[in-house]
């Protein structure tokens, strides 16, 4: 049954710590939930936000609609030959399935141990690291679509997956909630370590062949070392994406500042490393006012405690204007504003 809440705070909502509140806040447990709630009168009246573990949003305001956060939990197995589908629930915590796959050897997903938020939300935004992205393991997902009240499946290609990007943030946005994500993985071991932090700790430790446990331990030992723990100072990850050029214009850009940090992104196009780009401007472990930067990362903005959004907007457009002075390159924001 659903149980709705009024003028509730969101500060345990978003892992930016940001104290704003929800005009209505409604959790739902199941897909048929959501046909309930489609049919009461605070959804027909009110805007809609969808919510997971509000890892990837900043509120710059009171939410004057409903917030639906996305509860369904459940971790479904289906083994075949080589190959096996772990379904999942979008309220199940990404963490508790990429442990729950560690643990029953189910290869694919351990290299994106330790990212905050639910299942839900991982295509939105196509989560990824250390040489990972969801749609190396992405089967399909089942989502409930608004405007109809039907339940459609979406396949691979149906999502358009790009970095930082899926169809759910572009042509459909805001218009499916998903429910359910199967995920396809591998029995026998399939090692990704080429990503340099990793290899660096193997070598360091003499692991010449690594299982998917010592991979997972691997890269939650990387992170912690980078990334500011949300429980302890509020903060959403990386607070731009790394951005994308042309190799003409990064081919001026590295005669200017040789020491640029680049990756190849595919025909004609060059990654920057936004973190870089950042550092160099003088913004990294600063504070200013209630926010600042990331001692360890200068791309992760921060809440040092009773920071506003506005406060942490306002700051991201300070450091969009001097990069964009420095190196002519305009940063996007990776976060979802609100
Ligand atoms: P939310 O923040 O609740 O929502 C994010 C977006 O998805 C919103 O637009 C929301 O409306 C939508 N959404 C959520 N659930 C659903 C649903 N069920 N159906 C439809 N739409 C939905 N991200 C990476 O990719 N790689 C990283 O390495 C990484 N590291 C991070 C480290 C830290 C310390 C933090 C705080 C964040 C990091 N992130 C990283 C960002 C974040 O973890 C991911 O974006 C994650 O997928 C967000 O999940 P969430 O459930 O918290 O989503
Ligand atoms: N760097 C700096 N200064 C900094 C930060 C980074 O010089 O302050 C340099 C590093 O030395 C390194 C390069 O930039 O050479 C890349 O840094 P890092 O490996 O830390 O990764 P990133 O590109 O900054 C991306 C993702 C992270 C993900 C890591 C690991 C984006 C926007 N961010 O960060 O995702 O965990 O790679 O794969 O793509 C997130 O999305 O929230 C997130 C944390």
């Amino acid at each position: 049954m659903l149980v709705l809440q009024e003028n509730i705070s969101l500060i345990p909502y978003n892992t930016f710590g940001i104290d704003v509140k929800a005009r209505f806040f409604a959790e739902i447990f199941t897909p048929e939930d959501l046909v309930e709630l489609r049919n009461s009168a605070v959804f027909k009246e009110n805007k809609l936000l969808i919510l997971g573990g509000g890892s990837n949003v900043l509120f710059t305001e009171d939410y004057e609609g409903l917030v639906l956060k996305v509860s369904i939990p459940g971790i479904v197995t289906e083994i075949s030959d080589s190959q096996v589908v772990v379904t999942a629930g979008a309220g199940v915590i990404w963490n508790d399935l990429v442990n729950y796959c560690v643990e029953n050897g189910f290869a694919g997903m351990e290299n994106l141990t330790l990212i905050p938020g639910t299942v839900g939300a991982s295509p939105i935004q196509n989560i990824g690291a250390y040489g990972v992205e969801l749609k190396d393991v992405f089967e399909s997902c089942e989502a409930f679509e608004l405007a109809t009240g039907e339940f459609k499946k979406f396949d691979y290609s149906a999502c358009h997956f790009a970095y930082r990007d899926s169809v759910f943030k572009n042509e459909l946005k805001g218009q499916y909630i998903i429910t359910r994500v199967n995920f396809k993985l591998f029995t026998r071991i399939r090692i990704n370590s080429q990503y340099g932090a990793i290899q660096s700790l193997l070598a360091e430790r003499r692991i010449t062949h690594p299982t998917i446990t010592d991979i997972s331990k691997i890269v939650a030992e990387i992170r912690v070392s980078k990334l500011p723990d949300p429980s302890t100072i509020g903060n959403a990850g990386s607070f731009f994406k790394n951005p994308i050029i042309e190799r003409a214009e990064f081919e001026k850009l590295k005669h200017a500042f040789p020491a640029v940090i680049s990756y190849p992104a595919g025909e004609g196009k060059v990654k920057l490393a936004a973190g870089w780009l950042i550092e160099q401007c003088g913004f990294k472990g600063i504070t200013e006012g209630h926010t600042g930067t990331w001692k360890n990362q200068a791309l992760v903005l921060v809440n040092h405690g009773g920071a506003s959004g506005k406060e942490v907007y306002s700051f991201s457009e300070k450091i969009i204007d001097t990069v964009s002075s420095k190196f002519g390159v305009k940063l996007e924001r990776e976060v979802n504003i609100l």
